[in-house]
């Protein structure tokens, strides 16, 4: 939203046809955008305040970036942090409170009792309905997971065939075991995969064409959003595109079922080899 230098009413237009669509859910972070998303949302929001009951909004903390400030960025999660910051987010967006809140990235020098406390505090305040996490490890997420009297909603990690990380690393096979719902970020790998010529991205790209060609598909961007959705943790795609066309052809891909043999051909073409 930082990015599209569109008006408020504009940026309700975008919103209201997304819910015609059928999609609710917008993923904000204290940190995005210049000038941020979350005052550029709370502008639009403002303009049909009833909409806030149609809609729900996660946000993050977490990222304490070092920008004119001469420090280096770096992660937080201490208790008045976290409070202070979502305090922040709540007055730019307009709103009393968010449904989910996630920190951001994991701190490594977190104490997890502390983050409990806050995450008590905000739940007990009616300012956040759920907590959850982004880019944990199974780990991490295990070890907040066991502070908590709530169950941590989601972990929103990076999963596209050029990031095969969590398929890996166990992250998705815990979400899986505890039947939370990951969210996907960059299922297009931020658009890379359109733009780039590496030789990895067009022995992908060439792939993800094949595949498209054979479901019938409009574009390969409906491919990835299939191969995201079939991984058996179900994540949640979240969108990263202004365009509502490319939102429609996102949503039109839940229509598309791979089979696991296409599924393994965009992970072998990611790979530059095959399974055995
Ligand atoms: N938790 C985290 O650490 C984290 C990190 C990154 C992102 N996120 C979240 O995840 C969301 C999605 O991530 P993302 O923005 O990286 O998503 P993405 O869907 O992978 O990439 C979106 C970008 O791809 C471009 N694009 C889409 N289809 C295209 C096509 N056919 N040809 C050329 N370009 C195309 C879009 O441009 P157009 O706008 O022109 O369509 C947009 O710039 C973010 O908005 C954010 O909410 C979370």
């Amino acid at each position: 939203m930082g990015e599209w230098a569109r008006s408020p009413q504009q940026h309700l237009a975008f919103l209201e046809q997304h819910l015609d669509l059928g999609v609710s859910t917008v993923d904000h972070a204290n940190i995005y955008g210049q000038p941020a998303c979350e005052t550029l949302f709370g502008q639009a929001l403002k303009l049909a305040p009833a909409l806030r009951e149609k809609i729900e909004i996660v946000t993050k903390c977490g990222i304490e970036l070092g920008a004119n400030s001469g420090r280096v960025a770096h992660y937080r999660s201490d208790r008045r942090y976290i409070t202070e910051t979502l305090e922040l987010s709540l007055t730019r967006l307009g709103v009393d409170s968010v449904d989910v809140l996630l920190l951001h990235r994991p701190d490594l020098l977190m104490n997890v009792d502390e983050v409990a406390e806050a995450f008590l505090q905000l739940k007990q305040s009616g300012k956040v309905q759920h907590f959850g996490v982004s880019n944990y490890s199974a780990s991490q997420f295990a070890l907040l997971q066991s502070r908590l009297g709530a169950p941590l909603v989601t972990n929103q990690i990076e999963i596209n065939p050029l990031n095969l990380t969590a398929t890996e690393d166990g992250s998705l096979d815990f979400m899986q075991q505890l039947r939370v719902k990951p969210m996907a970020w960059s299922c297009l790998a931020g658009g890379r995969i359109f733009s780039e010529q590496t030789e990895h991205i067009r022995r992908l790209r060439v792939e993800l064409e094949n595949v498209r060609d054979e479901l019938s598909a409009d574009s390969i961007d409906q491919v990835l959003f299939a191969w995201v959705a079939a991984l058996p943790a179900k994540p949640l795609p979240i969108v990263g595109s202004g365009n509502i066309e490319r939102v429609v052809a996102a949503i039109e891909s839940f229509s598309y079922t791979l089979t696991h043999e296409q599924w393994y051909r965009i992970w072998t073409a990611s790979k530059g080899h095959g399974v055995a």
